[in-house]
């Protein structure tokens, strides 16, 4: 038995949308999603994330070469950067003539990427209970450090996802997820005798899933996907504390 309500049947309605309409999003309701990420829990309300609205075409073509991904060039959907933001409490200490070295901590990142992560998906839920549609966007780990360049973020700034925002120009079939027994443990870790078997039924409406969707390119089961996919290429390839110290931030653990 579940309960639903609004909010729930937004929450349970979810999908990426790729392709939108001519149609802009208004500004009152850009101003709403704003709102809505900015009130978000934040990490001992430290408040540490920026979002970047891309209007240049010249860096939205810097950002859709850095995905790869079609449906970022041109101009359909509102294009956001979440940066992870120590920056401006950076700035806040230095006024004040205070030490800057706690924001070398990986922790400190950590609070970073928890506050910018979450803003992102209120601003999903609001977006999608107002009928748009909204795909996040790790592929702009492609070439992160060239798209902080040119959004000109300062040191101790992260950009961690990008995202679009617009009016669906269709609307595709859910995604089906892992059952509740493998997600949810009461007291300890819901571990499964056997995974392939446990996830036989699921590896079958995963299946059936894409044959609706992309006939022309049929994709394996769940359980199918694990093996081949994870350490195969593209962003999970990208050195990302690398790119996380190029940034001047998880420097180092505390050592106090
Ligand atoms: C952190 C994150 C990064 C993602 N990056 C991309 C992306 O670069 N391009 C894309 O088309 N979808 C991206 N997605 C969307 C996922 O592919 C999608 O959420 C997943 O396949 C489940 O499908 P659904 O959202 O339609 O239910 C991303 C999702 C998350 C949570």
């Amino acid at each position: 038995m579940t309960v639903t309500n609004s909010t729930i049947e937004t929450q349970l309605n979810h999908r990426s949308v790729r392709q939108f309409t001519d149609e802009p999003v208004s500004e009152e309701i850009m101003e709403t999603l704003f709102d809505v990420a900015r009130h978000t829990a934040s990490t001992v309300f430290f408040q540490m994330f920026s979002i970047i609205r891309v209007k240049d075409p010249e860096i939205r073509e810097v950002i859709h070469q850095a995905t790869g991904q079609p449906y970022v060039g041109g101009d359909k959907g509102e294009l956001l950067i979440f940066v992870v933001d120590l920056h401006r409490n950076a700035q806040i200490r230095a006024e004040a003539g205070i030490d800057n070295e706690p924001l070398d901590w990986v922790s400190l990142a950590g609070f970073g990427l928890y506050d910018t992560l979450l803003a992102a998906q209120n601003l999903v839920v609001a977006a999608e209970s107002l009928g748009l549609g909204t795909v996040y966007l790790g592929s702009i780990g492609g070439n992160r450090l060239g798209i902080a360049e040119a959004l000109k973020l300062p040191k101790h700034t992260f950009p961690v996802l990008g995202m679009l925002v617009g009016h669906p120009a269709n609307v595709p079939p859910l995604k089906p997820r892992l059952p509740l027994e493998v997600l949810v443990g009461t007291d300890s870790y819901p571990e499964a005798d056997n995974y392939h078997e446990a996830l036989a039924d699921y590896d079958d409406e995963v299946r059936h899933y894409y044959d609706v969707r992309t006939p022309e390119h049929p994709e394996p089961a769940f359980t199918t996907q694990i093996e081949k996919k994870i350490g195969a290429g593209g962003i999970q390839l990208e050195p990302l504390l690398a790119h996380l110290q190029a940034q001047g931030l998880a420097l180092r653990d505390c050592d106090r």
